[in-house]
């Protein structure tokens, strides 16, 4: 989620040498082309919309079935719902100030929720059955007052680690409107990184990479986005080895246009929002742009790949400017998720 409307910006044409080749290989068949101009389709519209203008917090569980925040109309920011395969109501948790904003599944009976305004982690018991996941109960899974506004999560398959990404929003961005936090099963709760602004977070297939990203704005315009990338030790819950991944200054010059949601494929290249550019870009796990998809509505927010192998990428988001209906595109890739792949097993 960005808190403010941003100024669309023009994306330079700058041209980009892509690891593909002739052949773009990141969807289905390797067929002929540049991976660079890939469209996606509408899959939701405002005319047959179930969810507000705030969606959010794309996420899959083991069946590949998607869900998003600010599901119902006019958005209310403490229900989820179900997107793929049928527009549905998931969860409402019932504190009415709640902001959820972020989702993640650990398996088919437990998922986790970031609520942003309450600085603190839900754990949802789920029940997923033949045609349905239902929530069957809530608890706090971790707390802490000086949490900035946790704006997403990732979570370790295979620690059961959570990380939150932080934000505050303000006209000038300085070097703490940003934080990392990780909440071990264990019940420790650490936070482990202060920076600007952060809001795009997950994990390498190997759960080894955290990538998280950076903007920072000056009199409330967008001027910096980058994506870091650190070594974490899920089980310990520690960062290392802080690395600069990406700058879309010298990407594309793109600093004006906000990072938002981000996830990794199964074999390790990183999906990234962007927020008033109307488009994701793809990172290859060596920081190349190998991939850019269009689509039909200009604030996307986040994405995740689900579908009953995985493949299949949904990007949600406001449907413009003056709706008040949040938008989901989608568009059929090669390589399936990294979370849905992990929750295969
Ligand atoms: C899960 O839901 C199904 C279908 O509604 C029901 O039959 C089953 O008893 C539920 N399981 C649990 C553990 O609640
Ligand atoms: C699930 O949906 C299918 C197709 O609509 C239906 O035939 C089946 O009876 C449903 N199962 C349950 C447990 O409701």
């Amino acid at each position: 989620m960005v808190f403010y409307v941003p100024i669309i910006s023009l994306l330079s044409s700058v041209i980009l040498l892509s690891s593909c080749g002739n052949a773009c290989n990141l969807l289905p068949g390797s067929p002929e082309g540049s991976c660079l101009e890939l469209q996606a389709t509408p899959y939701i519209t405002s005319t047959s919309s179930q969810f507000g203008n705030f969606i959010e917090g794309t996420s899959v569980n083991a069946r590949g079935d998607i869900f998003a925040v600010n599901y119902g109309n006019p958005t209310p920011q403490n229900q989820l719902g179900q997107v793929y395969p049928s527009q549905g109501l998931f969860y409402t948790d019932e504190v009415l100030s709640s902001l959820l904003n972020g989702i993640r599944f650990l398996s088919s009976s437990r998922a986790y929720v970031v609520d942003a305004v309450n600085h603190r982690v839900l754990q949802l018991d789920v029940n997923t059955s033949e045609n349905a996941s239902v929530v069957t109960g809530s608890t706090v899974f971790c707390s802490d007052q000086q949490m900035l506004q946790p704006n997403d999560l990732t979570l370790s398959i295979r620690a059961g680690t959570v990380i939150t990404s932080g934000m505050r929003w303000i006209a000038d961005t300085d070097d703490t409107h940003g934080d990392i936090w990780v909440c071990l099963p264990d019940g420790r709760v650490n936070r482990v990184e202060v920076m600007g602004r952060t809001n795009g977070i997950d994990l390498s297939p190997d759960e080894n990479t955290l990538y998280v990203s950076e903007s920072y704005n000056q009199g409330g315009v967008p001027n910096v986005q980058k994506i870091w990338k650190y070594n974490i030790n899920v089980n310990e819950g520690t960062i290392s080895g802080k690395t600069l991944f990406a700058d879309f200054a010298q990407v594309d010059g793109s600093a004006s246009v906000d990072i938002d949601g981000m996830k990794t494929d199964s074999q390790g290249n990183l999906y990234v929002t962007r927020h008033g550019g109307s488009q994701v870009v793809i990172f290859s796990p060596a920081g190349a742009v190998i991939g850019k998809i269009a689509l039909n509505f200009p604030n996307p927010t986040n994405l995740e790949f689900g579908g009953p192998t995985g493949t299949s990428l949904f990007i949600v988001g406001k449907c413009g400017d003056s709706e008040s209906k949040g938008c989901v595109d989608k568009i059929e890739v090669a390589n399936p998720g990294r979370t849905w792949s992990l929750l295969q097993n």
